[in-house]
């Protein structure tokens, strides 16, 4: 599938190419801060992201690159993978690499825009997510953007050095188009 560029105030979100692969993208990944409650990182290398920018282009992944639109800068990444067309599903993830661009509205204004084009040009119905409980500041972001905890799940994975729980969110077509 292929997809379009999304523009929104003051962002442009762009599908992602490989010149977008870059240093600071690569330090992203490897800074403590930024994925300490992520899945992967910490020990990328500039080949580990090559490969796996051409893979998510090779899948036809939904990962947009997102820059600002002042300067063209690339802060950071926003995706929906994987999608079930069957059951108009999508599964959500966001990465603000940039940490001098965070608590700026960044990651609400871009996550708004994606969830606009999954709802009213793809059809999908809900967009999950799964966040680590102590990401305080990705569980105010989601809660603000009026997604519900659906699960609770306890002593999920190993982050930080210990134990944490995990909470999975979604929301729904009708509640963030019509607040229903
Ligand atoms: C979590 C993350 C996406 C937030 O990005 P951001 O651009 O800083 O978020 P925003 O500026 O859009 O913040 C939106 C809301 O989230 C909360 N928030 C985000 N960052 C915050 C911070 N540093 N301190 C306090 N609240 C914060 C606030 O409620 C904020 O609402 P407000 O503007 O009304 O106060 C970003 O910090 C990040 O990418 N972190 C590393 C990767 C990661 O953890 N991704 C999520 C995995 S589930």
């Amino acid at each position: 599938m292929s997809y379009p560029s999304i523009e929104t105030e003051r962002l442009v979100l762009t599908p992602i190419n490989k010149s977008f692969i870059s240093e600071e993208y690569l330090a992203w990944l490897n800074d403590p801060e930024v994925c300490i409650y992520l899945e992967s990182g910490g020990n990328y290398t500039m080949l580990d992201l090559q490969e796996y920018v051409k893979q998510c282009i090779e899948k036809k992944v939904l990962f947009w690159a997102i820059t600002l639109k002042e300067n063209g800068k690339h802060i950071g990444n926003i995706k929906i993978d994987p999608i079930s067309k069957r059951h108009g599903t999508g599964e959500y993830g966001i990465l603000i690499g940039d940490r001098n661009t965070w608590g700026k509205g960044y990651a609400a204004e871009a996550t708004i825009g994606i969830l606009k084009y999954c709802f009213q040009e793809l059809g999908l119905r809900k967009i999950t997510l799964e966040v680590i409980k102590d990401n305080n500041n990705a569980v105010k972001l989601y809660k603000k953007l009026g997604f519900q905890t659906e699960g609770d799940l306890k002593e999920h994975g190993f982050y930080n050095g210990k134990l944490c729980d995990a909470l999975r969110m979604a929301v729904f077509n009708t509640a963030f188009l019509h607040g229903k």
